[in-house]
């Protein structure tokens, strides 16, 4: 088993607030994310693919192909947008980092153009991230 990685980066902003939690532990909770007209975050995406090498080709799967894939199903639709209203797979959703991960999750699982869907890592900060495996 080979893993392919393609990183995208975008930037848009979100706002982090849970409607049945009062102002004062909304702010508590989420900080700077709780800002009441949002905020921005540049994003790191790393899409994994996993897979067996294809004889004729020497690859799991063709980086273009995936990269197209990617900017068509994630990235047109989340850059420079605001993640809590602009995102029609994230509609109704926290936009945590989790939340987001798992939404790009669902995005591509069933549109990687060769071997399979194994992580998506999304970085908010330099320091902070998360994988999803769809486990
Ligand atoms: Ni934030």
């Amino acid at each position: 088993m080979i893993y392919v990685s393609r990183r995208e980066v975008f930037s848009a902003s979100h706002r982090l607030h849970n409607t049945e939690l009062s102002d004062e532990e909304n702010q508590r909770i989420f900080g700077k994310c709780n800002n009441p007209n949002g905020h921005g975050h540049n994003y790191i995406l790393e899409v994994v693919v996993a897979g067996e090498i294809d004889p004729k080709t020497g690859y799991v799967v063709d980086l273009k192909l995936l990269k197209t894939v990617i900017i068509e199903n994630v990235v047109k639709k989340v850059d420079h947008k605001h993640l809590n209203y602009d995102v029609d797979f994230l509609k109704g959703i926290n936009p945590t980092t989790e939340n987001v991960a798992i939404g790009i999750w669902n995005q591509l699982v069933d549109k990687i153009p060769g071997g399979k869907l194994y992580s998506i890592k999304l970085h908010e900060t330099e320091n902070n991230f998360i994988e999803y495996r769809g486990e």
